[in-house]
């Protein structure tokens, strides 16, 4: 399986079996993580633990470590969910939820851990309920998403697919973008607790497809959104 196959693969899930992980998944796991700034593995979470929704049968927990509220979290963001799509290849289920957490010993704030297990075959009827009641299958249309000079989306338009895939908290999607030729400007419609945290693993989920490039501060950004604020632009390389 590729990235964007397992882009396309990962859903949230919220039912798992309660079974322990495969022990080479768990090893690959625990090395993704030490490697990795800001996060931490932690116990399973389970019940009403994040904001909404019920987890049940989860078997650990990637905890993110940090303050969600500053744009450098976006990096811890984006390598929680780099990790996320490498366990839906290995057929390892995950739910992000957002909340404040609590971990002994741990003095930082937790502003967000994704609960993983074995997926259940099948969803339970509370999370049925939810699935509907927040339209997680659903995403905007990509026209209202993004929008491209006339020079159009080129190859960045797979990419943007991508990000128009990623989860967000409550299914908001704040994620906008506008592509000027090699430029890729991107804006949030979001100001909130989960912004950056909504935008890092959107950012990830479009860097991991596209053509190699670096995130620029570019004050001549055009504000085409009216309703987005700006946050940073991908040129290519
Ligand atoms: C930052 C963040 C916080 C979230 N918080 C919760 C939560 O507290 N409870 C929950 O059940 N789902 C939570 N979710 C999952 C979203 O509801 C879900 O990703 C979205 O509805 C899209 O559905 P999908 O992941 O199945 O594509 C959260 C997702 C993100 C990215």
């Amino acid at each position: 399986m590729n990235i964007s196959e397992a882009i396309r693969k990962r859903h949230s899930c919220r039912s798992f079996t309660g079974e322990a992980m495969p022990e080479d998944i768990a090893d690959g796991l625990r090395k993704r993580i030490t490697s990795a700034d800001g996060l931490m593995l932690i116990d399973g979470s389970n019940g009403r633990v994040g904001t909404y929704g019920i987890v049940s049968g989860s078997v650990c927990s990637i905890a993110l470590v940090g303050d969600g509220t500053k744009p450098e979290f976006m990096k811890t963001a984006g390598d929680a969910e780099e990790i996320v799509l490498w366990l839906t290849e290995q057929g390892i289920g995950s739910v992000w939820l957002g909340g404040t957490f609590k971990v002994s010993g741990v003095e930082e704030h937790i502003p967000a851990v994704i609960a993983l297990g074995v997926p259940a075959k099948k969803m339970r009827l509370v999370d049925r309920i939810m699935h509907r009641a927040i339209s997680s299958d659903t995403r905007k249309p990509f026209d209202e998403l993004f929008k491209a000079s006339a020079g159009g989306f080129g190859e960045y338009r797979e990419p943007l697919e991508m990000m128009r895939l990623a989860p967000s908290a409550k299914n908001v999607q704040p994620w906008r973008a506008y592509v000027d030729g090699d430029t890729v400007h991107f804006y949030s419609t979001t100001d909130n607790r989960y912004t950056y945290i909504d935008m890092g693993i959107a950012l990830r989920h479009f860097t991991l497809t596209t053509p190699a490039g670096i995130f620029v501060d570019d004050t001549s950004a055009p504000a085409v959104f009216p309703a987005a604020r700006y946050l940073t632009s991908w040129k290519k390389k």
